[in-house]
């Protein structure tokens, strides 16, 4: 069983079907962060004492190890961030700004890449999707034609919906007309092998808590020939090579872009989370999601008046459904009380939520560590709920 490597599993009795907002951790990567701070805590790249520079190794570890897992080029275009809202701010503010007529968007965004373009002023334009919440390519050309040279900011795997975007056919499309991508990667890096080079990504957000890493850090991806045109929106202590009063020489990517203490503890943890999933092995990760993701959608079929927003054919990772007539919320209420945890509502993409005519929406978020047994208990207390509020 996998969830022997997680000791959250160990200490509650929870069916937890919330991976989407976050993924549980395993013992390695919790033990990583507290052998950091109870053995060797010191800063990085400043001292030069012993455990200073075990700290500083561990950490440069986690870029060569995130570099591996994406196939980055080189170590130097992975900077480490608070996770992918940051990852997104920061081109926004270092890159977007003042560069972009335009950005495109998917109309299956997170807020996070909704939000930060409206408060830096950027125009965007939203991609439509079909009736199944697909993609519509066709739209993307049109509008790739009318906007040259564009950003396009597309999720990989909509947190909402799970539904998945053709990242290729959207890199290649872009890159026609003179476009750069930047891809959300919070909810695809957990589910699939990302590989930035054949997927010819410009920028990769990239989130540790989605990840089975801890919270608060992540990375951006930037393609090697774009780092020079990045301006950091913020700078400080570590960024700099030489600094007088009258001007500041600053480092090379990454140390430019890293600027303050940064979350240590976190990107040592963050690297050990990679290697855990490393180990398993993706196809075996992979293998086990498709198979409880197609159970669970089975099963929730039996269920009367059900509206689905997923589908096995083009989604992974969340499951998103109705009932009719039944608010999401209130079947979130009720199953929790059954030790049931899974989200109901907007799931931060109010968007869509309104363009489809609902408030939301019930949320069940599979990992490789669920089981047959937590899909047939938590049918188990939604037939429950059900029953309760058409009464
Ligand atoms: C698709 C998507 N984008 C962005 C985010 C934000 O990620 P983070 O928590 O790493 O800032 C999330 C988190 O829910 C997400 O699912």
């Amino acid at each position: 069983m996998y969830k022997d490597y997680f000791p959250y599993f160990k200490n509650s009795n929870i069916v937890y079907l919330d991976n989407a907002a976050t993924t549980q951790k395993p013992q390695v990567v919790i033990d990583e962060i507290v052998n950091y701070y109870s053995s060797y805590c010191s800063n990085t790249h400043r001292s030069n004492h012993g455990n200073a520079n075990k700290a500083t190794q561990n950490y440069e570890h986690t870029r060569e190890v995130l570099k591996k897992f994406i196939n980055a080029k080189e170590k130097h275009e992975i900077i480490f961030t608070k996770g992918v809202t940051e990852s997104i701010n920061f081109i926004v503010n270092s890159y977007a700004k003042n560069r972009f007529k335009k950005v495109i968007i998917s109309s299956l965004e997170h807020h996070s890449n909704i939000v930060p373009w409206q408060i830096a002023n950027i125009d965007f334009e939203v991609v439509k999707c079909n009736e199944n919440l697909d993609f519509d390519y066709e739209d993307f050309e049109n509008i790739l034609k009318e906007n040259p040279n564009a950003l396009v900011s597309i999720t990989h795997i909509s947190n909402a919906f799970g539904k998945i975007h053709g990242i290729k056919r959207i890199t290649n499309l872009a890159h026609k007309y003179g476009a750069k991508v930047l891809v959300d990667g919070a909810q695809s890096l957990t589910h699939k092998k990302t590989d930035v080079q054949d997927l010819d990504i410009d920028f990769l957000a990239i989130s540790s808590h989605k990840t089975f890493g801890p919270t608060g850090v992540g990375a951006i991806y930037i393609k090697e020939n774009l780092l020079n045109d990045i301006l950091p929106y913020q700078t400080g202590g570590a960024t700099i090579n030489d600094v007088t009063y009258e001007r500041s020489i600053l480092l090379d990517s990454p140390f430019k872009f890293e600027a303050g203490t940064q979350n240590i503890a976190g990107v040592i943890g963050f690297g050990k989370a990679i290697e855990f999933i490393e180990e398993l092995g993706y196809e075996n990760i992979e293998k086990k999601e498709i198979e409880i993701y197609t159970y669970l959608y089975e099963e929730l079929s039996k269920i009367d008046d059900i509206i689905f927003y997923s589908d096995i054919k083009n989604s992974i990772g969340s499951l998103s459904f109705n009932i009719k007539n039944i608010m999401a919320e209130d079947v979130g209420i009720l199953v929790d009380k059954m030790s049931i945890a899974l989200r109901c509502g907007h799931h931060c993409a109010q968007p869509i939520m309104k363009s489809l005519g609902i408030e939301g929406t019930i949320r069940v978020s599979i990992a490789f560590y669920n089981e047959k047994e937590d899909i047939d208990k938590l049918i188990i207390a939604l037939k429950k709920a059900i029953t309760m509020l058409k009464d």
